[in-house]
């Protein structure tokens, strides 16, 4: 884990990060939450303790990245600034209106409009798997609030573009997992909850989820 960052200040360093623009991101996405409030899944972006959190949990070495569910781009700007290259972060936001407005303000990241569902086919067709597997999966998602079929198919495809020991990495709002135990052991993960965002509104807890030891050998063999 990139220990370090979790206490991070991710102030206001350039002009995206203006009082101005986080006004305007607030606004987009709230605008966003009032057109689909259960696929947006929050009233407002991500704030700083969360962000940092999130990003604390990013293993050691860390290089190749996929987001999932960007919304404003809070974690894919704590991503770049984190050290992850433009080129190596792959970012998946099924928004049309959040996906323009990811697209304009990171102009070097892949920034795809598609559902975390298919993650396996769009990091294929982007060519981000050429190089090799990923090191982690930072998820926005709101997967508390989708079915279980939908959350079984976005895990799955979530760690069909992992190492065998790489991570997801999610928040959930309250204290407990998202993904119900019955559906880790079907999918052969186990969970590590990592710290609890208290003053993020609402109040969140970020889970990171990795394939159990048996799992990993299968994967390395595979
Ligand atoms: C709770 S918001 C999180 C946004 C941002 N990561 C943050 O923390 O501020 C969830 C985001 O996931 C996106 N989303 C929902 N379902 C999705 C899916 N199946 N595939 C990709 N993105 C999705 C929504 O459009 C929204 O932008």
């Amino acid at each position: 884990m990139i220990g370090a960052l979790g206490s991070l200040d991710f102030s206001v360093t350039d002009p995206q990060r203006t009082s101005s623009a986080a006004g305007k991101q607030t606004w987009l996405f709230f605008r966003q939450w009032l057109k689909n409030p259960l696929r947006i899944a929050a009233l407002s972006p991500s704030g700083q303790q969360l962000t940092g959190l999130m990003m604390s949990e990013l293993p050691q070495r860390a290089s190749r990245v996929v987001e999932l569910g960007a919304g404003t781009g809070v974690f894919t700007r704590a991503l770049l600034d984190a050290g992850i290259q433009p080129d190596k972060l792959l970012v998946v936001e099924l928004n049309e209106e959040l996906h323009n407005y990811l697209h304009e303000h990171f102009p070097l990241v892949r920034v795809v409009n598609g559902n975390a569902t298919e993650l396996r086919d769009i990091a294929t067709h982007e060519g981000f798997l050429t190089t090799g597997l990923a090191d982690a999966v930072v998820s926005g998602l709101g997967l508390l609030s989708m079915p279980r079929a939908l959350q079984k198919s976005i895990v799955e495809a979530a760690f069909s573009v992992l190492k065998p020991d790489g991570c997801l990495i999610q928040f959930t709002y309250g204290p407990k997992s998202p993904l119900p135990p019955d559906l880790l052991s079907e999918l052969g993960l186990s969970v590590r909850r990592g710290g609890f965002a208290w003053r993020n509104v609402p109040p969140a807890s970020v889970f990171v989820f990795t394939r159990v030891r048996s799992e990993q050998l299968r994967a390395v063999r595979a």
